[in-house]
Order: C-alpha cells, then structure tokens, then sequence
C-alpha cells in the first residue's frame, strides 16, 4: 500500500529551482533513503511535504488524501512528523517538556503527556536527561531529542532531516538502531542522510536528488553502482573504499 505519493513536486526560489517536477511513491512500512550533494533540494523537499513551505506546482498525496498545502499541524495531525536538519527544540524547556509538546498532540491529559514523553525518552535513551535543559545537550544528544519530539506525535510515517551526521560512531550506531525498531514498530521511515554506512544498510530503496530532480531510484546495491549517481554524489572514492 502507497502511503506517501509526491507528484511533479516543483518549488523555486527566485529563478533558483529547488525542487524540479519530482516524483515518487513510498509504500507503507518502508524505509526510503533520500540522497544527493548539499543543495540538492532534500530538506526543501522535507518542507514541501510538511507543510512549511508551499509548492509552485505538483502534489503530495498521504494515505490517499490530497494534503497539498495544508499548514504543518494539520499535516501533523494526519500522523506525519519530521525532524529538522538544524535542531529546532526549545533551548529554555527541559528535555522533557521538549517531547511532552509532541505527546499534547494526541493526548490531553498532562499525567498521560509526561507519562507518553518518559517512555519515548527510555526507548531512544535519553531518560537521564529528562531534567536538562535542551540548550546544554551536546549535538549528539539534541538530534536524539529531535527524534523523541517527532515520536511522541505518534506518526506513521516520520521524515528524518541528517539525524545520524554528525554523531560520533557509537552515537551513530545508536541512531540507527533507533530507526530500525522504529521501522519495526510499523512506522514508515523517510530518510535524509549523508552518512553512508547509515544510508545504505537502512534503507529498502533510495532516491538520489541532483539539482533539484530525481537522477535515479532503486535498491541501495543499485545506487552504489550507478554511473550517473557515483558522478553526481558518491565519487569514486566511496566506490574505491567498497571494494577494498
Ligand atoms: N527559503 C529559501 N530561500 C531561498 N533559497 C532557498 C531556501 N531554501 C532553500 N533554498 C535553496 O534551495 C536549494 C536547495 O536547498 P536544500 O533543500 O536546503 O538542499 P539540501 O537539503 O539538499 O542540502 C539551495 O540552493 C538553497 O540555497
Ligand atoms: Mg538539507
């Protein structure tokens, strides 16, 4: 079953196009990797579907309904939630409340918000934060509190905007165990990353983005060997370094 549908997705600005009459299908439970070089229209993408930002031309479809244009909470609503490239928590609310706002979304009891936000913070291991401040958490551990703020909406699909760089390997690795039970837990994944190692051992199938348009779309094994993909984006260093 198709859960997200995007359709000659096109978003300018200025005479600079970001996104070029994109187009693509994503199927229920799935983990679909989005790649290409800084500037490629990832994130612009991740607005366009989320409501932050309006297309020129083009369509996204979500289960089924046309949500083109809706605001971010109404899309929100509909069980879709992202995290942001550069960390968007409250700096002066604890680690806490961060992911307790997430759980309002669905929940109107406070007892029922903390008690939904603590069990998010175990499952993504920052339990022993609950009490900081968001302004003083390390990089590695914000991009994790951006992850528990998406989970508490309780979201079938969650769009992840580069959670994994920047993380030292063991944080790293944890993200991406993180994302695996996640998938597992039923909740689609759709995934911006840099990182390779992440990239390719999470994702079902990967779209590569290249100036705004889709260059190429399949299994990761067929991504890394794609002449226009390696020429565009992952260079023969990366291919080099496989084969070794
Ligand atoms: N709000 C904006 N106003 C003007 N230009 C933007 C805006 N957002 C993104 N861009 C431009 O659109 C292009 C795609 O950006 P972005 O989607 O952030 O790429 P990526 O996430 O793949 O690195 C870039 O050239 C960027 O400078
Ligand atoms: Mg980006």
């Amino acid at each position: 079953m198709t859960i997200l549908e995007v359709k000659g997705l096109t978003k300018a600005f200025g005479g600079l196009v970001a996104v070029n009459d994109l187009t693509f299908e994503m199927e229920k439970g799935e983990i679909l990797g989005i790649i290409g070089p800084n500037g490629a229209g990832k994130t612009t993408l991740f607005n366009l579907v989320t409501g932050f930002c309006r297309p020129d031309k083009g369509a996204v479809f979500f289960n089924g309904e046309d949500i083109t244009g809706l605001r971010p909470h109404e899309v929100c609503k509909r069980g879709l939630a992202r995290t942001f490239q550069i960390t968007q928590a409250f700096p002066n609310l604890t680690v806490l409340d961060n992911v307790r706002i997430g759980a309002y979304s669905h929940m109107t009891s406070g007892k029922e918000a903390t008690a939904e936000a603590l069990r998010i913070l175990e499952f993504v291991g920052l339990w022993e934060k609950s009490n900081e401040l968001a302004s003083v958490l390390p990089i590695g551990h914000r991009k994790t509190l951006e992850l528990a703020r998406a989970m508490a909406t309780r979201p079938e699909l969650i769009l992840l905007d580069e959670v994994v760089a920047g993380l030292n390997s063991k944080e790293a690795n944890a993200m991406i165990e993180n994302i695996r039970v996640i998938q597992k837990q039923g909740v689609s994944v759709l995934l911006i990353e840099h990182v390779m190692k992440a990239i390719m051992s999470l994702s079902d199938r990967i779209v590569v983005l290249h100036y705004g348009e889709k260059i190429a779309e399949g299994k990761p094994e067929e991504i890394s060997v794609n002449e226009k993909v390696i020429e565009a984006y992952l260079g023969e260093e990366y291919v080099y370094a496989k084969s070794q």
